[in-house]
């Protein structure tokens, strides 16, 4: 399918290149899961009734081997999503252009429905954390990003979809809410979204703010894809592990994502300690319960807090060699 599709968009006086995301054209995929090396073997195998699939791209742009022959199987079989960790675009090293042609060029073979990324640097002066971390929210900053999604839509010839990032701090120097600010960067650059309902439970715990009213002010009308994710409660905070069950409070969150974005296409995250296909599957498909239904915000969180501190967005994922590459030019 061809997601790049250019719209006139009368109230904008800003040029917004020529991939803006038409989000009402894309795809409405249903009920997805992640392409895990662990889960290969079942895949090719069973051919499960999945709905759809999110590969990370940087586990599949340099390989040539087993995973991009799992992934051409894959997407030969099932509609087919791109996810990097890699791209930066708030960083302030020049954009990746290896990094983009390698993007480009797995974007034209596999012909996602969609390429998404999230709102984060990941390194800087040539050197990659392989973290997602956040940046201030400014008019400035709004720019520099904006900036760079236009070009980065430009070199990829198609929409870029952003993610909101789980956060642990927030800075001084912010002036825009983040909800505001995906809006402005989408009115800016025609960039579509990704709303991470998890994401938004753990940044808005660590920061004490209203998940609710996250969602309340999120533009709804740019969400072409959601994640759902577990995370680790350490009772003062929060740390976005995906390594086990979503909880109900992300859930009932998602029941109002659901209900706001219109049915946007939903993806698990799980990430560490992956179990079996099966497993994973059925935790997804509690989706169903909370498609419809009354929002019911006033459920307690059940901490179980655990005796150690573990990382968040975890990379254990990764293909080895991605580890090991810089990111930046
Ligand atoms: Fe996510």
């Amino acid at each position: 399918m061809a997601p790049a599709v250019a719209r006139e968009r009368s109230t904008l006086t800003i040029d917004i290149g020529s991939f803006a995301a038409d989000v009402a054209a894309l795809p409405r995929l249903g009920l997805g899961l992640g392409l895990r090396g662990t889960h290969f073997d079942h895949i090719l195998t069973e051919r499960p009734d999945v709905e759809w699939f999110e590969a990370i791209s940087e586990n599949f742009m340099d390989s040539g081997g087993r995973p991009r022959y799992v992934l051409d199987q894959v997407a030969e079989q099932y509609p087919v999503v791109l996810h990097g960790v890699s791209l930066s675009i708030g960083s302030t090293d020049p954009l990746n252009r290896e990094y983009l042609a390698k993007l480009k060029a797995l974007a034209d073979a596999v012909t996602p429905a969609w390429v998404s990324d999230h709102l984060c640097w990941t390194g800087v002066l040539g050197a990659n954390s392989h973290d997602l971390l956040p940046i201030p929210l400014t008019e400035k900053t709004l720019h520099h990003v904006a900036e760079r999604v236009r070009r980065v839509q430009d070199f990829l010839e198609r929409p870029l979809i952003l993610e909101n990032p789980s956060t642990y701090v927030t800075f001084i120097e912010s002036t825009i809410d983040e909800p505001d600010f995906l809006r402005a960067l989408s009115d800016e650059t025609g960039c579509g979204l990704l709303l991470d309902v998890n994401n938004v439970y753990v940044s808005c715990f660590n920061a004490d703010l209203d998940p609710v009213g996250y969602i309340e002010s999120f533009p709804c009308d740019r969400v072409v894809q959601m994640h759902v994710a577990g995370h680790e409660h350490q009772g003062t905070h929060i740390i976005d592990t995906h390594d086990r069950p979503v909880v109900p409070e992300v859930w009932e969150l998602y029941r109002l994502a659901w209900q706001r974005t219109d049915g946007a296409s939903t993806l698990l995250e799980w990430d560490g300690h992956i179990p079996s296909f099966e497993e994973c599957h059925a935790e997804l498909l509690k989706a169903r319960r909370y498609m419809g239904g009354q929002f019911n915000a006033g459920r307690s969180h059940d901490v179980t807090k655990s005796g150690h501190e573990s990382l968040s967005t975890p990379v254990d994922f990764l293909v080895p060699n991605v580890m090991e590459s810089a990111v930046s030019e």
